[in-house]
């Protein structure tokens, strides 16, 4: 008895879940698509472990980005080649759109500060 009931119950979640899943997707449309990459999940996942999820851990000898004086086509080519400890980060953020978008979340530090 008590396992047919969970059996029903699972069926039923999982049937939820897939009409879930179908109405998100219908709204992944072309705009969803092709908006712009999102730099602050970028940085937390690529940047916050060196630098903090605010820029100022400074771990592993990292500058604190808040008080970078590094304008954006410098910090571009910093992704792209690394520097000293600093991986390049060409492959792990493969296209320059994502890259700019990580820059532009960057200098957004800075404009918290002032
Ligand atoms: C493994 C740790 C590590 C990771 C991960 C890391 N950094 Fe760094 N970062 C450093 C270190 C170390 C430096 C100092 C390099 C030097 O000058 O020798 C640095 C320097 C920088 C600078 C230069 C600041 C200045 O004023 O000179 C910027 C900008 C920067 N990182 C941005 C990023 C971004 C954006 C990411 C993620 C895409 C990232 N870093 C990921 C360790 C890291």
């Amino acid at each position: 008895m008590g396992v047919r009931f969970f059996t029903i119950t699972t069926l039923l979640l999982a049937a939820c879940r897939g009409e879930t899943a179908s109405t998100i997707d219908e709204h992944y449309d072309a705009d969803t698509i092709s908006e712009k990459p999102d730099g602050a999940l970028l940085y937390q996942n690529n940047c916050a472990s060196c630098h903090g999820s605010d820029g100022t851990l400074g771990a592993s000898g990292a500058r604190n980005l808040r008080e970078t004086q590094m304008g954006k086509e410098k910090m571009l080519d910093l992704l792209e080649k690394g520097k000293g400890v600093m991986p390049p980060f060409k492959d792990l953020i493969p296209t320059e759109e994502e890259r700019q978008a990580v820059v532009d979340y960057v200098l957004e530090f800075k404009e918290d500060e002032e």
